[in-house]
């Protein structure tokens, strides 16, 4: 087919030939096989374009990949290596230019093929030419990209680009700042951060304020799981870009409203985010519950058998890292299936496939937990039978509670309020930088 498309079409019409470069699948295409059809394509096909065996390792995620290695990466090598001719690309986790340009003058591979990592950051290519790989937003692999219509009524959204999806519109939406304004902006997590950027971009000047020491909020936790680390470099991203910014940032310092009208600031943005929820059951308050938060990094605290009480992503990606850490977890959960909001298809194969693997990670669904009792935990099951199971630690994950009141607080401090993020909503990354940034961009 190869032959007859160039005698129709010409030499110089390029052919890029994609294909599975390794299945699983009993049957499936072996690293052998790629090579020996290298050889065979050579002349014909231009570039022969490698993926990865199955549909997960096409678009990887922090629960399938690790950052120094794209899955496909050894595939493109092992053909390189055969001496055939052709032009090797790889797809599937690349975007790094700094890695990328090594893997290409090591003679690894020859192209690297990106589809994310150019919606995250529209300006991509164009930040490699100005030499700033610092400035490129990390693509999070979170996939949201690939389910434009199950949340929002957006028709395309990615966690790192608020643009993606409005770029159409972008004229029509956001005029040009009419005049300087000192703007404050209280809470330095996501949605306060990209407030801040946005704002500061506009050229107002701009005062951020975070209670504890860091920047992060939330996202401090992806420090510490091994499957987060896209997550983390988005984070510490955001943080390279606040602090490189003329952004004033005051840490240890928790904002009132007495303290936004002391300043005369023009603006107030509220980023102030959210807590975790305390299940209403007996013990809840016992001394070895604990809350999704404030696990990771304490992890050697908790006992060896850990139940976490709540299902949704948080609690199961906070039972996967304790059970990764070594402690034996067990999640108990009211829905048919953990993780249920983890909705993206993709996304949630592969976090699904990094949990089974795990044999110290283990869930129990459609149950009802009662109380928490010394070392146990009760439960009862859709027949209504009542169950202990072991704990020496107990974490509640039953969601997360808007800090709401906090924000409005503020409403009188200056003369525009406005409240973004998490704390109007518990949501995504992708919920508190678009709502960062159509607030931040109207200012
Ligand atoms: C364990 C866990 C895992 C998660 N995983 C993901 C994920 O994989 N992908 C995803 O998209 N989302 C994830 N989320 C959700 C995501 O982290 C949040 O939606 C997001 O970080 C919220 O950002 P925010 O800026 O609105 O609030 P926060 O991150 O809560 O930040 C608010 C900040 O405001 C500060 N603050 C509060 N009051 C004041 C005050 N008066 N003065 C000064 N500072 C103040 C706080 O100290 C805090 O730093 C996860 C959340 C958790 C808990
Ligand atoms: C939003 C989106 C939609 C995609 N749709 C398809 C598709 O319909 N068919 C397909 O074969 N690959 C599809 N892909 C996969 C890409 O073609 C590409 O191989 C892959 O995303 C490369 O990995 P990267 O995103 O990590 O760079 C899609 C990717 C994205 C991000
Ligand atoms: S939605 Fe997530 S995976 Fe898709 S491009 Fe944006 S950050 Fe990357």
């Amino acid at each position: 087919m190869c032959r007859a498309i160039k005698e129709a079409c010409g030499k110089d019409f390029l052919i890029d030939l994609w294909i599975a470069g390794e299945e699983e699948d009993e049957g499936g295409i072996r690293i052998e096989d790629t090579i020996e059809f290298a050889k065979l394509a050579e002349g014909l096909v231009d570039i022969l374009h490698i993926r990865g065996g199955n549909i997960n390792y096409c678009h990887p995620t922090g629960f399938n990949s690790v950052e120094d290695e794209p899955y496909t990466l050894h595939i493109a090598r092992a053909v390189k290596a055969s001496g055939s001719k052709i032009v090797v690309a790889a797809a599937g986790g690349y975007g790094d230019p700094v890695k990328d340009e090594a893997y290409i003058a090591n003679g690894e591979l020859d192209m690297v093929a990106i589809a994310r990592q150019f919606i995250c950051d529209s300006d991509y290519g164009k930040k490699i030419y100005e030499d700033r790989p610092e400035d490129i937003v990390p693509c999070q692999r979170c996939a949201k990209c690939h389910v434009p219509f199950e949340r929002g009524p957006w028709t395309f959204v990615c966690s790192g680009n608020p643009q993606m999806g409005l770029v159409y519109q972008l004229d029509q939406m956001i005029d040009p700042p009419t005049c300087k304004k000192k703007v404050a902006v209280i809470g330095g997590g996501v949605a306060g951060m990209e407030a801040a950027l946005v704002a500061a971009e506009r050229d107002h000047r701009v005062v951020l304020f975070e209670k504890t020491d860091k920047l992060g909020g939330q996202l401090i936790h992806s420090d510490f799981a091994a499957f987060k680390w896209p997550l983390r470099n988005f984070k510490d991203y955001m943080i390279r870009q606040v602090e490189k910014s003329n952004i004033e940032v005051s840490l240890t310092c928790e904002a009132s409203p007495e303290l936004i009208r002391e300043n005369a600031f023009d603006v107030v943005i509220v980023a102030c985010g959210a807590v975790p929820k305390r299940l209403d059951i007996p013990g809840a308050w016992e001394e070895h519950t604990w809350l999704p938060i404030d696990v990771y990094g304490k992890e050697e605290q908790l006992g060896h058998k850990v139940v976490v009480v709540g299902g949704g992503d948080i609690g199961t990606e906070t039972a996967l890292y304790l059970a990764e850490c070594g402690h034996d977890v067990t999640v108990l959960t009211r829905q048919s299936r953990i993780a249920p909001d983890a909705t993206c298809t993709h996304y949630r194969e592969m976090f699904e496939e990094r949990w089974s693997q795990n044999d110290k990670f283990h869930f129990i669904t459609e149950v009802q937990t009662k109380e928490i009792k010394g070392n146990s935990v009760l439960y009862v099951d859709v027949q209504g039978e009542e169950h202990t199971e072991k704990a020496d630690s107990v974490v509640l994950a039953s969601g997360r509670i808007g800090l709401v009141d906090e924000a409005l607080q503020f409403t009188d401090a200056a003369n525009e309020f406005y409240f973004i993020g998490d704390c109007k909503r518990p949501g995504s990354v992708q919920t508190c930088m678009r709502s960062a940034f159509a607030t931040a961009s109207r200012i």
